[in-house]
């Protein structure tokens, strides 16, 4: 069958791979290939054991694969034949040389606009869909014009704002789409060629077309907003722990006002995730670069406080064990930055599983999507680790029980079987708040939730 369109997208990552397969299956007329250097992602992505866990993915995938959608580790060929190429290639913090530990690492996106360069026939559109540092386009631009064979490549910033664990339904049913574009007719054709894909199911009213520079900045804008609120809501938890107060109450309280509103208002161990903390780090980076330290300085306590939160929760774990964690068996229910995922990456469970290992406690990981993630994380580390998917196996002999995911089964658990398994006294820190704290005390447990009063046995 012959196709409308041909779209690429190099990265077959956790954003590249769910876009595509929502694109794929509303637009049967266009082909949809996805391409990466890591064969392995790749095969996965032609199997039903998808390389991530997605609620919902695969029925999208299974939906288009085969039918024009195609997975592979062609990159030549799909970008010869391309129209539209995305590149959602991964942008990690730099942790080398200049602007190790805040710049963007942008290797991999310039090698791919160096293989676009070379394997191109004809004039093509390509659009940044990683996040990127504001007017990295202007280089990307500067690396596709300089080729020999007289080609125009336009392009484009449309940013992915999907949320991971809920990444096909912010794809159906996103809040915007947002496309920037240069401000010629060239440009302004080449957004209306990106707009064209998503009007097939998004209503034109969520179509927000910028300049270039606004939508790369917008990206990250957005992620330091939201991660914001959840350091500031983290710096609150502290405070009602000192003075009584219920963080929980106070998230309602102040969300309630229409203005604030009550979403990002979890207190929690800390943010994870690929793109909050990497974003904030790229905008000091970017800040100081320009002179504004005082913008700089601002960001930069957002991850201060998202450290300081995480820090906090180690202590309270080693402080109300009575000082020492050392040979204790320790489960940490949850590792992935957050439910819905088995993603790892700058997961809180990184930080706190490392620091009770350095305090010699003998650890129990216990997540149903993200053990596979958790070893490789925690491989090089010394000490007693263990992995084990059954909360209940997990619990059975250990003193203390760690939240750190907010998966939604902990919080249907039979608690008193996972007490009367347990070491005594036992003790639960809740780092998500999720468990019925009360009835935990009732059993017999000692609890620590965040930002609420501690309720224990001790006299
Ligand atoms: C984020 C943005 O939401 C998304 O728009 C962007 O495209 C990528 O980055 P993601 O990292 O998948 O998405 O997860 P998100 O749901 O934003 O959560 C980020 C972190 O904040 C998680 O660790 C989560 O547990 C934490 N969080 C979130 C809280 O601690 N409290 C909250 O109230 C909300
Ligand atoms: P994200 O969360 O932004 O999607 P991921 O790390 O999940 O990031 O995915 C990025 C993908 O990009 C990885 O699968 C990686 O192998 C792929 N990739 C990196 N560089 C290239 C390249 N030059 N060509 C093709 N694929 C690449």
């Amino acid at each position: 069958m012959t196709f409308k369109k041909n779209i690429l997208c190099i990265g077959a990552g956790y954003v590249g791979g769910p876009t595509m397969a929502v694109i794929a299956a509303k637009c049967p007329d266009c082909k949809v290939t996805v391409v990466d250097v890591n064969a392995e992602r790749i095969q996965g992505w032609n199997t039903d054991r998808l390389p991530i866990f997605e609620p919902g993915l695969l029925e999208v995938v299974q939906e288009a694969r085969g039918r024009n959608l195609f997975f592979s580790t062609d990159i030549a060929a799909g970008i010869r034949a391309a129209d539209i190429i995305f590149v959602s290639v991964n942008t990690p913090t730099k942790t080398f040389g200049h602007g190790a530990g805040m710049a963007s690492d942008l290797q991999y996106w310039e090698k791919t606009a160096h293989e676009i360069v070379a394997h191109a026939g004809n004039s093509k559109i390509i659009v940044e869909k990683s996040t990127l540092p504001v007017r990295t386009a202007e280089a990307m631009e500067q690396i596709l014009q300089e080729n020999a064979k007289g080609i125009h490549f336009e392009v484009v910033s449309n940013p992915e704002f999907l949320s991971e664990g809920s990444a096909v339904r912010d794809l159906l049913e996103p809040d915007r789409v947002l496309i920037g574009s240069r401000q010629t007719e060239s440009g302004a054709r080449a957004a209306q060629a990106i707009a064209d894909i998503y009007t097939r199911w998004v209503d034109a009213g969520k179509i927000i077309t910028t300049n270039l520079w606004s939508a790369e900045l917008s990206k990250l804008v957005a992620n330091a907003f939201l991660a914001q609120r959840v350091s500031s809501i983290n710096s609150m938890s502290a405070l009602c722990e000192k003075t009584g107060a219920d963080v929980g109450e106070i998230s309602y309280a102040v969300g309630s006002d229409r203005r604030i509103g009550p979403r990002f208002l979890n207190a929690s161990i800390g943010f994870g995730g690929s793109c909050f903390k990497k974003d904030i780090l790229n905008l000091v980076y970017i800040s100081r670069s320009y002179g504004l330290d005082q913008v700089a300085d601002y960001w930069q306590a957002v991850i201060r406080m998202n450290e300081y939160q995480q820090e906090r929760f180690v202590q309270t774990i080693i402080r109300e064990m009575f000082q020492t964690v050392v040979g204790k068996r320790i489960v940490l229910l949850g590792f992935a930055f957050k439910a819905n995922t088995g993603d790892t990456r700058e997961s809180p469970g990184i930080y706190v599983a490392s620091k009770l290992l350095e305090e010699q406690a003998v650890l129990v990981v216990s997540d149903p999507q993200a053990l596979e993630n958790a070893r490789r994380d925690l491989a090089g580390l010394a000490g007693s680790v263990e992995f084990e998917p059954d909360p209940y196996r997990a619990a059975a002999g250990a003193q203390g029980l760690a939240v750190i995911t907010e998966w939604e089964e902990y919080k249907s658990l039979d608690f008193g079987k996972i007490f009367a398994s347990m070491h005594k006294p036992a003790f639960v820190f809740d780092g998500r708040n999720i468990l019925d704290h009360r009835k935990l005390f009732q059993i017999g447990f000692n609890v620590f939730p965040l930002g609420k009063p501690k309720l224990t046995h001790f006299k």
